[in-house]
């Protein structure tokens, strides 16, 4: 769905709000591996004409760093920006916040994410090996590919 104008807005979740289950299974199929990170994790949303399009969860690590530990956009509004714009605007949150880095983990089949976090100022720092194969019971393909190991990046803010 085409987006004609810029009025889409960045909200932080509120303690009574629903998580966006279905956004977030988008990112991270696994509902058991999203529990364990989502209820102490900043969520924030991208909210267009009154509907949640997008989410973002940050949780806080040790030593002033956080993890985009789950983004997604729903599919009909996807390369419009939209994921752009969560994590421009998770950084300017986190920095406010005393933040001095962010990290984020993908799968080494997630092609077009390591082209969209790279382009945002992420740097590879590490590959945890056979992350996906330990963590999830599904078997989960991309481009053609197994997702198997997770690609960690970081970003200094
Ligand atoms: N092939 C090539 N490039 C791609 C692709 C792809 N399949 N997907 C994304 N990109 C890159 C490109 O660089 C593109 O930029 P361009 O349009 O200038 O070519 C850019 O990403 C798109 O940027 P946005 O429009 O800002 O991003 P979008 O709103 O589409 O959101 C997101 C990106 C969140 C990854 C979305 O595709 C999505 O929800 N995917 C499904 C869920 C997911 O995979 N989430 C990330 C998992 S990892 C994690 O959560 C920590
Ligand atoms: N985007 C997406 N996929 C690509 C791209 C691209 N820009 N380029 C290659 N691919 C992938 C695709 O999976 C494609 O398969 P598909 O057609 O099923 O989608 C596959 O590569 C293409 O495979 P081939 O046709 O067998 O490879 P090709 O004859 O094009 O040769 C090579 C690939 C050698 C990398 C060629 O593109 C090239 O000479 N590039 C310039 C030199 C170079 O970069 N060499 C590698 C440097 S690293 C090193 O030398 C150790």
């Amino acid at each position: 769905m085409k987006i004609t104008d810029n009025s889409f807005i960045f909200k932080q979740l509120g303690k009574n709000d629903k998580f966006p289950y279905e956004l977030l299974l988008l990112a991270d199929p696994s509902k058991k591996m999203i529990d364990t990170y989502i209820r102490h994790s900043e969520v924030f949303t991208a909210v267009y004409q009154e509907e949640t399009i997008g989410v973002i969860a940050l949780f806080p690590l040790e030593k002033n760093t956080a993890e985009i530990k789950n983004i997604a956009v729903k599919p009909e509004f996807q390369q419009q920006g939209i994921g752009t714009f969560l994590i421009e605007n998770t950084f300017l949150a986190a920095k406010n916040n005393g933040m001095k880095s962010i990290m984020i983990g993908t799968a080494n089949s997630s092609i077009g994410q390591l082209l969209l976090y790279q382009k945002l100022g992420f740097e590879m720092t590490e590959i945890k090996r056979n992350f996906f194969l330990d963590h999830y019971a599904e078997t989960i393909f991309e481009n053609g590919i197994q997702a198997k190991h997770m690609v960690v990046l970081e970003r200094s803010l």
